[in-house]
């Protein structure tokens, strides 16, 4: 397994891979690698003859109170996990290297992340499309892997793929769970025994919205209730948003009336700040 840290070197070797035939598949992250990353690094193996995974804590995709000093960095074990999957080539730039002190040009979808995690981190997507774009600039790979639990993100990426014909097929792989529901974070190791307990009501209350859906119920503004109720009985967790929305425009719909409709959620838990979403 190569591991690269210059953009330039990452460029040069994903054109010679590229021009040697290979299929390219690339699983952008922030590291701190879980199973849910791991299932995605499973996918583009199938899917590509070479993989591709980017670990890069973003600067650009955090707000200024948010926890980029704090977001858990463990090289170590990420390179490891990476290894025994059978990744191809870790690309590991420096802060510097993607974005040098004169960096001055920025990517912005102005629709699909205008919405809920859009409307609560003002700048969050300005700064996953701009990372994205340049980590496909410098790959430039046949297939980007993505994960369903982050809906919008998938929503805005795909947007911008199809909005400035770049050209990257995104794959969807859908959420890894624990056993109990809980939808794997990299913020789930900030939870408490007792945050994580209450953290658990949010998988929890989509399930009873899919129950309530798969019984008949279409109006959403019954599940959307439902699903508030079921949080706001947790001392420490604060509603963000409860959204039923379609799939691809993240706008919100009245009624459901296919299976292009999903439940979004983003809650605190005290000062952890956590999202999830079920498909209907
Ligand atoms: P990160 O949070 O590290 O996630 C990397 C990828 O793993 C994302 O596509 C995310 O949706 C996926 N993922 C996270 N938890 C998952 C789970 N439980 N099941 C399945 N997939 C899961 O998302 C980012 O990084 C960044 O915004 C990034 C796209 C890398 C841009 O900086």
């Amino acid at each position: 397994m190569q591991v690269i840290e210059s953009v330039e070197e990452m460029q040069t070797v994903a054109m010679q891979l590229r021009f040697g035939g290979h299929l390219i598949g690339l699983v952008p992250t922030m590291g701190n690698l879980h199973e849910g990353h791991l299932s995605l690094i499973k996918q583009a193996k199938e899917k590509s003859d070479k993989v591709i995974v980017s670990i890069f804590v973003n600067p650009k995709q955090f707000g200024p109170n948010e926890d980029f000093d704090e977001y858990p960095r463990t090289w170590k074990e990420d390179l490891k996990k990476c290894e025994e999957n059978g990744v191809d080539i870790v690309f590991h730039p420096s802060v510097e290297a993607m974005f040098p002190k004169d960096f001055s040009s920025y990517l912005t979808e102005e629709v699909v992340s205008s919405v809920m995690c859009g409307v609560s981190r003002p700048s969050h997507f300005k700064g996953v499309t701009t990372v994205c774009l340049k980590l496909f600039n410098l790959v430039r790979p046949d297939f980007s892997f993505f994960g369903q639990k982050d809906a919008q993100q998938c929503a805005v990426i795909k947007k911008m793929v199809r909005d400035l014909n770049i050209p990257t097929e995104i794959k969807v792989g859908e959420t890894v769970r624990e056993p109990d529901g809980l939808a794997l974070s990299s913020r789930n190791q900030y939870l408490s025994k007792l945050q994580r307990e209450d953290a658990l009501s949010i998988s929890k209350a989509l399930l009873k919205a899919k129950e309530l859906v798969d019984s008949g119920i279409k109006n959403t503004d019954r599940i959307i209730a439902e699903i508030i109720h079921l949080l706001s009985q947790k001392r420490r967790i604060r509603v963000i948003y409860v959204q039923v929305v379609d799939k691809d425009s993240m706008q919100a719909v009245k009624t459901i009336s296919s299976n292009q409709t999903l439940a979004c959620v983003a809650v605190w838990v005290d000062d952890v700040r956590l999202i999830d979403n079920i498909v209907f």
